[in-house]
């Protein structure tokens, strides 16, 4: 081991919990990932500087490469279309035909795309173009943060998709990098900006729930159709992922919200992580009924699904806690949750329609509207009319995407740095170590390295920036 590597603080936090030996039951079987973490240590790089909070210098033109143009990402290609000061300069996708449509499509609005499609690297290609300041990645999830890496080790920013990687070793590279190149490595997690969500943060705030005590959130999306679809998603990779893990895979739409109104890694952090998961009920028996009739999916039939519901709960270092689910096999109705549960108020967003509580009592649905009303934050006053027309899981998207270009315009911190990044996709390798062990429970790495302490809450009064239009 290099000098510098000794150097690294190492703390036996997993040991610490009784479960020594983590890191080896998260990585068994493959001794080459375990490059740089010694057994039974969490391995903690020393942080060399606080992305938390930082702002980069300031671009006038955002120069924008799009890496991965499936569903989301032709989804994103329509969004960067419609934000003044953007300039599409790649696009980039294995499958030629989904380039040339998105290239289609910005050409027409004056961008001269250049098309990447002629090799499962060619976004290397792109990525390392020295004309190019953002590099988007919505690709499947293996290629996220081998994508992020390589776009900030050639100075690029960059936003990458839900989660922004799959292993604590991944996330901790994306932190270690985006600290080193001092580039912003944003997860572009949209649910931070949906409407009720943005409306509720500025309510807690400004003290209107009190002080927060528990959240709740999740992922139940019944997917069951799409995942076994055989052109839904490219080479199946989402039905390929649930057959190869166990535990939370997707935990971030439910908890980022909830991070930030819980301050976690600015004022707060998590401290540990307790999961349990059910069986698989469902995508078994699926499986063998399309065996049944399509030799196809005949390969899948042996093969052991993740469970279907998987409930993980966290506790922070300020004793208040966070439980987030995930189901996407179960046939039920749709929902994130999105518990507020404070000293004085309560708010709770899922079934629709959303509700609010001043101590025990449920408001009737006027006084939720004026509510409502009333704490409206600057961001959807200034830009959420413009959003619900672009549309994007009815306008939250574009918010983000507006947001984040806004900030890269006016020299402006990123609501959403890499310690969140990290640490919101870490619920996924960790419920996966709990899952294994009995629902025992795991340390959750402290990504920041104490800098949660002083680091600022995220800025929603918009006190700065708001300059950028929309097409
Ligand atoms: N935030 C959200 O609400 C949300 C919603 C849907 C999907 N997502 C995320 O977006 C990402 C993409 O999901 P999707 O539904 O669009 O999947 P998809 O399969 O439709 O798209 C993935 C694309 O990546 C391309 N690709 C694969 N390997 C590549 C390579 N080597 N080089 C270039 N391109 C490559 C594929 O050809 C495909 O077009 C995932 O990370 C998913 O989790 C997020």
């Amino acid at each position: 081991m290099s000098n510098s590597r000794r150097d690294f603080i190492r703390r036996s936090g997993l040991a610490g919990m009784g479960v020594a030996g983590a890191w080896m039951s998260i990585y068994a079987g493959t001794p080459g990932e375990l490059e740089h973490i010694e057994e039974g240590a969490e391995y903690v790089p020393l942080q060399t500087f606080n992305m938390s909070g930082y702002a980069a210098p300031k671009l006038e033109v955002v120069r924008v490469g799009i890496a991965g143009i499936g569903n989301r990402g032709f989804d994103a290609v329509v969004r960067m279309n419609k934000i003044q000061g953007v300039e599409i300069k790649g696009l980039c996708d294995l499958r030629a035909e989904r380039v040339k449509l998105a290239g289609d499509l910005v050409t027409a609005s004056g961008h001269r795309p250049e098309l990447y499609h002629t090799s499962p690297e060619a976004w290397k290609t792109m990525c390392a173009r020295k004309d190019i300041d953002l590099i988007y990645i919505l690709t499947p999830w293996a290629l996220h943060t081998p994508m992020a890496l390589f776009s900030m080790n050639h100075n690029k920013h960059v936003c990458v998709e839900v989660p922004a990687g799959k292993t604590l070793q991944e996330l901790w590279s994306l932190v270690e990098t985006s600290e080193k190149t001092r580039k912003h490595c944003m997860m572009a997690e949209n649910c931070c900006y949906d409407f009720f969500e943005l409306t509720t943060l500025n309510m807690v705030r400004q003290g209107f729930f009190g002080e927060i005590i528990h959240c709740e959130g999740s992922y139940i999306h019944s997917l069951t159709e799409l995942l076994f679809a055989k052109d839904r998603f490219y080479q199946m990779w989402e039905l390929n992922e649930t057959a190869s893990r166990k535990g939370n895979l997707y935990p971030t739409h439910g908890l980022g919200p909830l991070c930030q109104v819980m301050n976690i890694n600015r004022g707060d952090k998590m401290d540990y992580l307790v999961s349990m998961s059910s069986n698989d009920f469902t995508l078994g028996n699926e499986v063998k009924a399309l065996a049944a009739k399509d030799g196809f999916y005949t390969s899948y039939a042996g093969r052991s699904f993740n469970g279907n519901m998987n409930t993980s709960t966290i506790r922070t270092s300020k004793g208040k806690t966070i439980m987030v689910q995930y189901d996407i096999s179960s046939p039920r109705p749709y929902s994130r949750i999105q518990l507020v549960s404070g000293t004085k108020a309560t708010a709770l967003k899922y079934p629709e329609p959303a509700r609010i509580a001043r101590g025990h009592e449920w408001l009737g649905e006027e006084a939720i509207k004026e509510l409502q009303e009333k704490y409206t934050p600057e961001i959807v006053k200034k830009i959420g009319k413009a959003a619900k027309q672009v549309g994007g899981h009815g306008g939250m998207d574009f918010i983000m995407d507006w947001r984040t270009i806004d900030c890269l315009r006016n020299g402006l911190p990123l609501d959403q740095d890499v310690y969140d990044a990290a640490l919101w996709s870490s619920v996924s390798p960790l419920s996966a170590w709990s899952v294994a062990n009995r629902s025992n429970s795991i340390t959750v790495p402290d990504f920041t390295r104490g800098a949660w302490k002083k680091n600022a809450q995220v800025d929603i009064s918009m006190s700065k920036g708001g300059t950028t239009g929309v097409k």
